[in-house]
């Protein structure tokens, strides 16, 4: 969702921050903006609903000199995504501009004070509301600027990262945070501002991430201070060491983002296991569950809490904790969780799954599982996200950035992680011997090549994605492990081509979408050879009995579907558990081909955002 970019320096702020947006793009937008302080106090602002590249059409021929600026891309919330709402937002008289990520919930009640006041908004926004705040703060108390934003964000209640410049101050940036990620990239000279580290990288590896209630007054040539919103100068700066290359976030040769990460799966697979299986493939170690063995082996029951493509996860980790550990595992989904009276308590570990570790649902259920007592493992790839900070421990599935908006690498990395998981629990309760881990260990450590080898179905995909390019509706059916997987191939269908997909336990389709079959409607049956392979094979004979086309995801060899089944994909065999992880990638090769046929943006899909930072 919304992106925050900020540098003071002795660059050309306006270039950096037009580079800054283009790299947080990725997360979703309908309209972006700079604010851009010159060095004599001019404060000019520049916003346009739609790309980047329309802000960067609008700002042609104006003077963009400055050395200190900020930008931001603009998720709508309140209000329309047009000029007006885009931000910066100013306040009276253009005097402060501010850019924010969040939401301010009793921005209502401001504005009417504000409004009694003699103040005027031109915006729908919230973020309009917050920056006249600040300014009538600051006017009314004669105060600097440092001071006024403290004074203004004890007043709010909600959700920011916020950045505010003043006309006149062109040394001075004030930054704050609040249940919204803001990192400060710290360089020779200069201080780089984000919401997440993308626009960073390149510039410096050195940052600092600001913690929930604090703020930092970024001057030119002084020391950063940061500061609680109370007032406490942080102890220690904690300047941390980027891991991420600018590589990283381009498309190396590919033309989409997507592609590109459906075919990284071999090496960040590869990542994902590294160092966590033994030699001998007998032990899993999760450092996170080693030295938290107590809390897991006092839970009654596990709690997996999470959103969209890791939800999915979530439901094989159930399957995989129950199976391996005997654990009694919960699903929730984690946007119902608060609303569900929930009943969790100390005997309970919750883990959250998250690729962004932003998302707002989720950290609202970790807020409430920590308050009821429980303890809280995350499962994310960002590092230093929210979420890792906001749970008690966890386990990184170091995956890499993953741009394309539809999860691909992080949904087979948090399923990776999910065996390891159990795995390494079954262990340390003794419910599995090195024996019986052996061979799940030996199938995981030859994953990369495995998926290497369904990434040759590529071009077969390609060609039988034509045959579909123009369907309206599908269904994606799985048992056992596999119906997760039927979910998230029918989740990547819809969210990239905008075919409406239904996924559903191949069983239950007998029970009401078996209505729906006739030769307009394909299915797509993912029918490993597992202990459920006999029962999936009778629901291929149903749907085809009906007139139905169907496309199989079936191991090499399996004649008995091919003799049936329209089109097959032909996955290598491995265990059961590991099914999910094998058949997903033929899904998002034809998820992907099929949106791309349609003339889709596979990497920005309409109305969706990368990290889904509201409720
Ligand atoms: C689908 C997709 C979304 C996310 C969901 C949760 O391709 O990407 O469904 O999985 O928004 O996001 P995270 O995992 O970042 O919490």
């Amino acid at each position: 969702m919304c992106g925050i970019v900020g540098y003071i320096g002795s660059g050309r702020a306006y270039g950096i921050l037009m580079d800054g947006l283009r790299r947080l793009e990725y997360r979703g937008y309908d309209s972006a903006g700079v604010a851009l302080e010159r060095d004599d106090g001019t404060l000019s602002v520049y916003k346009s609903s739609g790309k980047v590249a329309d802000l960067e059409h609008l700002a042609e021929g104006k003077d963009t000199t400055g050395s200190l600026g900020i930008g931001h891309t603009r998720w709508a919330t309140h209000g329309q995504p047009n000029d007006v709402n885009a931000h910066p937002q100013v306040s009276r008289g253009g005097r402060l501009a501010l850019v924010h990520n969040g939401t301010i919930e009793n921005y209502r009640v401001l504005k009417e004070t504000l409004s009694q006041c003699g103040y005027s908004f031109a915006s729908e926004t919230d973020t309009e509301v917050l920056v006249q705040l600040i300014d009538y703060i600051q006017e009314t108390n004669h105060c600097p600027l440092p001071e006024a934003v403290r004074e203004a964000l004890r007043e709010v209640d909600g959700a920011y990262a916020i950045a505010v410049v003043e006309r006149d101050q062109p040394d001075q940036m004030v930054v704050a945070r609040k249940s919204s990620p803001l990192v400060i990239g710290v360089g020779e000279g200069e201080t780089f501002v984000a919401s997440d580290a993308t626009p960073i990288v390149g510039h410096t590896d050195q940052v600092i991430y600001l913690h929930d209630n604090e703020m930092a007054v970024i001057r030119r040539g002084k020391p950063l201070e940061v500061q609680s919103l109370a007032g406490e100068a942080r102890p220690s700066l904690d300047v941390q060491t980027l891991r991420l290359s600018v590589a990283q976030l381009e498309k190396g040769g590919y033309p989409t983002f997507m592609l590109k990460e459906i075919f990284e799966q071999p090496s960040t697979l590869t990542d994902c296991l590294r160092g966590r299986i033994t030699a001998d493939c007998r032990r899993v170690v999760l450092s996170g569950v080693v030295e938290n063995r107590e809390k897991f082996l006092r839970a009654h029951r596990i709690v997996i809490v999470a959103c969209g493509t890791s939800w999915h996860a979530g439901l094989i980790g159930k399957r995989l904790i129950q199976e391996m550990c005997g654990i009694p595992v919960e699903v929730e989904y984690a946007s119902e969780f608060r609303y569900g009276c929930p009943r969790i308590s100390e005997d309970d570990v919750v883990v959250a799954i998250s690729q962004s570790g932003e998302t707002a649902d989720t950290l609202a259920a970790i807020q409430l599982a920590r308050e009821m007592g429980a303890f809280v493992y995350g499962i994310c790839n960002v590092v230093g996200s929210s979420i890792p900070r906001n749970t008690h421990s966890g386990t990184y599935i170091h995956v890499g950035p993953e741009i394309g908006v539809a999860s691909t690498k992080a949904f087979t990395g948090q399923v990776t992680v999910l065996v390891l998981l159990a795995l390494c629990l079954a262990q340390i309760k003794g419910t599995l011997r090195p024996y019986e881990v052996e061979p799940v260990a030996k199938a995981l450590q030859r994953m990369p090549a495995t998926i290497k080898e369904v990434l040759r179905l590529a071009p077969a995909v390609e060609q039988l994605s034509r045959t579909f390019t123009y369907a309206h509706n599908f269904l994606y059916l799985g048992r056992g492990y596999n119906y997760p997987t039927a979910l998230e191939g029918a989740l990547k269908l819809k969210e990239i081509s905008y075919i409406h997909a239904e996924g559903y336990p191949a069983a239950e389709m007998k029970h009401g979408p078996i209505a729906l079959i006739d030769d307009e409607m394909p299915s797509v049956i993912i029918a490993p050879n597992d202990s459920l392979h006999d029962k999936v094979l009778s629901n291929v004979q149903q749907v085809k009995a009906r007139g139905g086309r169907v496309v199989a995801v079936i191991n090499s060899g399996d004649e008995a579907i091919k003799s049936l089944a329209d089109y097959c994909l032909e996955i290598p065999e491995v265990p059961e558990c590991l099914t999910p992880i094998v058949a997903s990638v033929p899904l998002q090769l034809l998820a992907y081909y099929i949106a791309v046929n349609k003339g889709r943006n596979v990497d920005k899909p309409r109305n969706l955002a990368k990290s889904v930072t509201v409720e």
